[in-house]
């Protein structure tokens, strides 16, 4: 019988219980939910199935050891003791260490990945005296440590890189949807069971393509790691090559046989440079024959809608406020979107993407669930309509004015181009204070700490005292550690 073996597979917010659904359908068994991720026990093969099957999953880890590290001395030691060359091949191999630390004493995750990757090359030194080199986008062997209350856990990466990264994507546009979003949304929408039902798609303002294509990969069973070239994994010193051949000859049947059953799908776009980069993308996903797209306004689809089948969903990702347009003019893109689903596409289901939920009133459609998700660093909701209902924009009791975010009328408060971090950070504040304010009112509570180094980076904490704000910084780690580097 194969070895066994504890993987942990990580996922982003909101998107446990597809990933859980998706490791039961591939057979998986033995799961556990944890924070941000499941845990399971299988074989390699299964590591290696998730890696090429999962639509949202972002990492596959084998935890290899579990150290306690409360100082970077601790750690070197821990790391350096570990039999590193049943992993990592003596000649010639590259590294690379990812480091992330929670509420640990280690706080720096650079200084971490310093020291982690200092212990395995030394270690090399002594053994053989030669050493891997680094190589941050592509290494052979891929090294995840994760600090949490100063226990380390050393795991191989054997995704190598985020699993989101499918390999079709040669051209980009404006505010691309992440691959593992896109299809998170799909499988939300039931797309697996309607496109089995030969529903068609539509994506009217497709952008570089995601939806089309992620809906056209889910629809012929192709599995989204199918182009991808780079896996952690065909480096590694323990690599079941056979196993890896067997899964992507199984993988290629299925999307032999798949493709004959995708039902339509069309895509359009205001922009012809986007309409470019989607025929480019589609083309690398070898799917040219099975997505069409077309320079198009969105207003042209009511045209279309005779000829398309009479069941049918409709994704969209109309521009946010945030990143493209502003939230105040985007009113009357939701309330046209509205109109065009309610009286050309009515039998069809509808899912949109939004940064600011509010807007999809103005689609005047019945909500019939909303999801939250995570679009990088913007924190989103999906909202799924099915079954619309002629609601004009001039009936909502609402003016558009009331949506307009203020922070975007006020010149003195314009919102700052942050960096993707930034705005992590900047969301995460957000989200603590939403989320704390609601227990604090009704605690009768005013003074309360609304955040405390939640992210790695940005070491602080910060309390608020009724109308005043308490900003703390914790101490960095200390110069003679860092002169050690
Ligand atoms: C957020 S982007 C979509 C990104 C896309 N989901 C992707 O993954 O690349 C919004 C798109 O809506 C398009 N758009 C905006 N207004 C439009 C309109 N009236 N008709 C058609 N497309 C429109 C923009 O050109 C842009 O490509």
């Amino acid at each position: 019988m194969a070895k066994q073996h504890k993987f942990t597979v990580t996922a982003a917010r909101g998107m446990l219980p597809l990933l859980a659904d998706e490791l039961k359908q591939l057979g998986i068994k033995n799961t556990k939910q944890d924070q941000g991720n499941i845990r399971f026990t299988g074989t390699l093969a299964d590591a290696y199935m998730v890696c090429l099957w999962s639509r949202v999953a972002i990492r596959v880890l084998l935890p290899i050891a579990h150290l306690h590290a409360e100082t970077p001395e601790q750690l070197y030691e821990g790391v350096n003791a570990l039999p590193w060359e049943e992993h990592i091949h003596e000649l010639d191999s590259t590294i690379a260490v990812d480091f992330n630390s929670f509420r640990s004493k280690i706080k720096h995750s650079q200084y971490g990945a310093q020291r982690v990757k200092d212990a395995i090359v030394d270690r090399f030194r002594t053994l053989f005296g030669l050493r891997p080199s680094v190589d941050l986008y592509q290494p052979d062997v891929r090294i995840n440590v994760y600090l949490k209350h100063n226990q380390a856990t050393v795991s191989i990466d054997l995704s190598g890189d985020s699993l989101h990264k499918r390999g079709y994507r040669v051209s980009n546009t404006t505010a691309p949807l992440k691959e593992h979003l896109a299809a998170a949304i799909l499988l939300s929408a039931e797309w697996q069971k309607l496109a089995r039902q030969g529903w068609a798609l539509i994506d009217p303002m497709c952008g570089s393509g995601t939806f089309l294509i992620e809906a056209a990969m889910i629809a012929a069973d192709i599995a989204p790691g199918i182009l991808r070239d780079y896996y952690g994994f065909t480096a590694w010193k323990q690599h079941d090559k056979d196993s890896w051949k067997q899964l992507k000859a199984d993988a290629e049947r299925r999307r032999q046989s798949g493709l004959a059953r995708c039902p339509v799908i069309v895509g359009g776009d205001a922009d012809a440079r986007a309409i470019e980069a989607a025929k480019n993308n589609i083309a690398e996903a070898g799917l040219h024959d099975r997505i069409q797209v077309n320079q198009r306004d969105l207003t042209e689809w009511p045209k279309l809608a005779a000829d398309l089948p009479k069941a049918g969903l409709f994704v969209c990702n109309p521009p946010y406020g945030e990143r493209i347009g502003r939230a105040d003019e985007l009113h009357y893109l939701y309330e046209s979107l509205g109109n065009i689903i309610n009286e050309s596409f009515s039998g069809w289901r509808t899912a949109l993407i939004t940064d600011n939920a509010q807007l999809g009133k103005f689609t005047g459609l019945t909500l019939f669930d909303s999801v939250p998700f995570d679009n990088g660093p913007i924190a989103c909701d999906v909202l799924f309509y099915r079954a619309p209902r002629p609601v004009r924009f001039n009936e909502l009791s609402s003016t558009p004015t009331q949506f307009v975010d203020e922070e975007f009328d006020d010149k003195e408060h314009a919102p700052v181009e942050m960096t993707e971090q930034g705005a992590m950070f900047a969301n995460r504040l957000k989200k603590n204070k939403k989320h704390l304010a609601k227990w604090a009112r009704k605690s009768d509570i005013s003074c309360y700490r609304v955040y405390d180094a939640d992210l790695p980076d940005y070491a602080l904490a910060i309390d608020l005292y009724d109308e005043h704000i308490h900003v703390q910084e914790y101490a960095p780690p200390n110069k003679s550690i860092l002169r050690k580097r």
